[in-house]
């Protein structure tokens, strides 16, 4: 199996508005005079810089003893000299022994931190990322295959092709593109450990090994440049609370004449009848919880703007409606219930919601449920699924 992480050539650049000195790649010289030319530069952003330097290896996939004592010689003499400097060094999770090495000079040097930036860099992640989420994704995919199984094919869905799922959750997309579309290779990555160990156990209950689960951050990838005709991102451009960001990184990793695929909610917009102004004041609501989290579920009619914005060509922009007649009504019935558990039950007591709100809350998702159990009653949640072509 190809390996999907940044590999060569190295970058040490220094970026004099941000005082940033940046490294990233595979960094193994055999021997220093190999990696004079980046030395210097270091050196020369220290005269520069004046307060904080900081020294971000959050690309860094792979450093060898040779160059971390060089670069740290030279980070070591300047606290000796510069007493009016302090370094940072932003290290990340998915690179996690970039942390254990440079954490060391930070205990010989207090001139010298270290910060994982990922262990708190977006408002929602703490939902998100633990388990609470999984039932949600596992009951909504289901839901929104039935749609997107004949939608993906406009967007550059095909057999043989090198896609990635970015921000894949707990990969049961890719379980399903993988039976229905044969692409000839899949890389689904997610910053949640948890849900990629879900990943990885149904991927080995149903007996299937290629594809790359990877953990990763969307917006700082390992992954090579224009390497995919087709990425995906699944409803998280919405709960990020930087989506160009994301963006940019899917455009990069896309192949020129690429696809990239995005599905977003608007969900002030699901609805239900009967009882459809409770269900509508607590989906207004919703948008407005997420909203406090810096989270934009009402991002889906913005996928154009978005995606243009990004440099995209040829953008294509589809709505549907996952509703309780799509299948077994249940099914959708589970879905609000997850909602409710998580919305409800985590995020409004962690904005600190009376309990009369939540109560109130609570009723929408039941009157919901209620609409989509109902003979004859209808329930909707609206997605829009939007694609753009990377240029030539
Ligand atoms: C709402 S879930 C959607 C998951 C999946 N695409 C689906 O539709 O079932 C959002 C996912 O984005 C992931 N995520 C958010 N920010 C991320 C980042 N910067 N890097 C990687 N994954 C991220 C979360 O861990 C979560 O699994």
């Amino acid at each position: 199996m190809s390996t999907a992480i940044l590999s060569a050539p190295f970058q040490a650049e220094f970026d004099a508005n941000s005082q940033e000195f940046a490294f990233a790649g595979v960094i193994r010289p055999r021997s220093v005079d190999e990696i004079a030319h980046s030395i210097s530069a270091l050196r020369h952003a220290i005269e520069q810089a004046r307060g904080v330097l900081y020294i971000n290896v959050k690309r860094l996939a792979q450093m060898n003893n040779t160059a971390f004592h060089a670069f740290s010689r030279v980070v070591l003499d300047a606290c000796r000299t510069r007493s009016d400097i302090r370094f940072v060094v932003v290290t990340s999770s998915v690179v996690g022994w970039t942390e254990r090495m440079f954490r060391h000079l930070g205990k010989i040097e207090p001139q010298i931190t270290v910060e994982v930036y990922d262990s708190k860099f977006y408002p929602g992640q703490s939902f998100v990322e633990d388990t609470s989420f999984i039932p949600i994704l596992r009951t909504q995919t289901k839901m929104t295959w039935r749609h997107e199984r004949t939608i993906l094919p406009r967007h550059g869905m095909r057999a043989g092709i090198h896609m990635a799922d970015i921000c894949c959750g707990i990969g049961d997309f890719a379980v399903l593109v993988r039976k229905e579309f044969q692409p000839a290779r899949i890389v689904a990555l997610d910053h949640s450990k948890a849900s990629l160990a879900y990943a990885r156990d149904v991927a080995a209950n149903f007996g299937i090994s290629d594809i790359e689960y990877t953990y990763g951050d969307a917006s700082e990838m390992l992954l090579e440049d224009n390497q995919f005709d087709l990425v995906t991102c699944r409803h998280s451009l919405q709960i990020f609370n930087q989506p160009d960001l994301l963006l940019k990184e899917l455009y990069r990793i896309c192949k020129p004449g690429g696809r990239v695929y995005i599905t977003n909610e608007k969900n002030s917009h699901c609805l239900g009848e009967p009882r459809s102004q409770s269900i509508q004041w607590t989906y207004n609501e919703v948008a407005k919880l997420f909203g406090h989290f810096e989270m934009d579920v009402e991002l889906g009619p913005k996928s154009r703007r978005y995606l243009a914005d990004a440099g995209f060509n040829d953008i294509r922009v589809e709505s549907f409606m996952v509703t309780n007649l799509d299948g077994d009504p249940q099914d959708f019935a589970d879905v609000i219930t997850a909602w409710e558990n998580v919305y409800a039950g985590e995020m409004a007591v962690k904005r600190g919601d009376p309990p009369e709100f939540i109560e109130r809350f609570r009723q929408g998702f039941r009157d919901h449920i209620f609409a989509a159990l109902h003979p004859k009653g209808y329930a909707g949640w609206p997605i829009w699924a939007a694609s753009g072509r990377k240029p030539l």
